[in-house]
């Protein structure tokens, strides 16, 4: 494969945010590290694979970065503005849209000027996207914060094919309807030929508000245009590359770093473990309250458990994040503070990002594995520690509100709402018998292996390429 930057791809992937994003640190020094979230960690390995090019936003405000080759395919860069994350990043996409789509847990916000901002940013992305793209080629668009892209792409490039897949839940018509400029974002992904979400769920929603537009039919997964294009709308659920978490994992590296992380925590018998960007959407306030009072009362003793919870700092400077780091720090202090043990507290909590091999080594120590999301469109978390589990003495507590729970049905199912029934599940996992763990885990671990991110991308770009 070529090391310098193709003039024109074939296959593109146009997503905000780059896989990588630049870091300056204070004495001026210049470095590029992995993008938080679950975009990246899935379509990573699929450009790997492909090769093509990849569309995004360097990641930090006035960047101007020239396109380069990385990993198998070029990165081309789309420069934002302070007033573009502002309003386009932080604004629409982050405090208009994202509670939106998500069951309105945060009261999402209009403002005219930051509609104008998300119009402007999208043309920006579409028009690189109609320059790189060769004659014919296919291109990927992904998630909320490009969802005019596909139509404005469309009418600058009819000759391409423009899939769009949506990485967090599509909301209800009853919640989707109070923004003040859906007919806009329904007709602007429809310029899409195939649109994917992550579960059924959000295709029936979808369809019924794409079949409120004028002389627009929409049944079956299809969506017939005025201009007698048919569109195609369906689900496919994300993965992650199983092989490769198990097998590093599994490496002599993760596992001497995961004996390490033991005695560092203080060697206990038992760790529970979460790891979130800290996102009002991931449920972390109840969690938190929830093992707090498991330790309170004693149902998990101090001395011989720890609650580690890694948080990755996310849009630290929309309004309901600061808040949010701001009450976990509250609640994890005061549960530390009433603990009688001098030697350890009952949850380390780190707001950090952590290479991937920490991560891997951090799955391979946890005994129970936590993940309580309000709302989520998958949660890759949950496959991952599946992925890296081996063996099969331990458990996977799950929110029954992540898309991740259709698929890993063997989970312990919690409401995240219900703080007491989520004490009762963390309690039955952890005294569960070995037998039903082993089940359990066995049953999860093949789901995640038949359809990891090969048969994901497979999928969507055989549909997509054949229609
Ligand atoms: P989201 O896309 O909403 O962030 P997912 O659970 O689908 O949620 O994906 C999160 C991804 O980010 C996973 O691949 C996970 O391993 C990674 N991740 C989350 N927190 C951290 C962290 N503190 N350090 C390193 N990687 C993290
Ligand atoms: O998967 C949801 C998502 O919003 C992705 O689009 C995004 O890349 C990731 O989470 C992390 O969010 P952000 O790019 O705002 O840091």
């Amino acid at each position: 494969m070529s090391e310098t930057v193709q003039e024109k791809a074939s296959f593109l992937v146009v997503a905000n945010r780059l896989p990588v994003d630049r870091v300056t640190s204070e004495d001026g020094t210049e470095s590029w590290r992995s993008s938080p979230g679950g975009l990246v960690t899935a379509l990573e390995p699929v450009m790997q694979s492909r090769g093509g090019a990849w569309i995004g936003w360097p990641g930090a405000p006035d960047e101007r970065v020239e396109p380069f080759h990385h990993d198998g395919y070029d990165i081309i860069p789309v420069p934002l503005s302070s007033q573009d994350v502002e309003r386009f990043y932080e604004g629409f996409s982050n405090a208009t849209l994202w509670p939106l789509f998500h069951d309105c847990i945060a009261e999402p916000v209009f403002h005219r000027e930051w509609w104008d901002a998300f119009r402007e940013v999208n043309q920006r992305f579409a028009r690189v996207a109609a320059e790189r793209a060769e004659q014919g080629a296919t291109v990927w668009i992904q998630d909320y914060q490009l969802h005019l892209v596909p139509q404005m792409l469309r009418e600058m490039r009819p000759d391409l094919r423009i899939g769009f897949f949506l990485h967090i839940p599509f909301p209800p018509p009853e919640l989707f309807t109070r923004m003040p400029w859906r007919k806009e974002l329904i007709e602007g992904v429809l310029g899409a030929d195939l649109i994917g979400f992550q579960f059924p769920g959000c295709v029936s929603n979808f369809l019924r508000l794409a079949r409120r537009l004028p002389d627009v039919e929409g049944a079956r997964g299809r969506v017939h245009m005025p201009d007698g294009r048919m569109v195609v709308v369906k689900a496919f659920p994300i993965s992650i590359d199983a092989v490769g978490m198990r097998n590093l994992a599994n490496s002599p590296q993760v596992l001497a770093e995961a004996q390490k992380l033991r005695q560092e925590l203080g060697d206990p018998s038992t760790i529970l473990f979460g790891v979130d960007r800290l996102d009002y959407s991931k449920g972390l306030r109840n969690r938190v309250r929830a093992i707090g009072e498991l330790f309170e009362s004693r149902d998990l003793d101090p001395e011989q458990v720890v609650f580690l919870q890694l948080a990755t700092p996310s849009r630290e400077r929309v309004k309901e994040y600061r808040m949010l780091r701001n009450d976990i720090d509250l609640l994890v202090g005061r549960i530390n503070s009433q603990s009688t043990s001098l030697a350890r507290s009952p949850i380390a909590y780190r707001y950090t990002s952590v290479p991937r091999e920490t991560l891997a080594a951090m799955y391979q120590i946890a005994d129970l594995m936590i993940v309580t999301p309000l709302r989520d469109g998958m949660n890759l978390v949950a496959k991952e520690y599946v992925a890296c589990r081996s063996r099969n003495d331990s458990a996977l507590v799950l929110s029954e509100f992540a898309g991740a729970a259709l698929e890993l049905r063997q989970a312990y199912m919690v409401n995240p709402y219900d703080i007491d029934g989520m004490k009762a599940s963390i309690l039955q996992a952890l005294h569960e018998s070995p037998r039903v763990k082993a089940r359990k885990m066995r049953a999860m671990r093949k789901q995640v292996f038949d359809h990891d991110i090969n048969v994901w991308a497979d999928s969507f770009l055989t549909e997509l390429e054949s229609n």
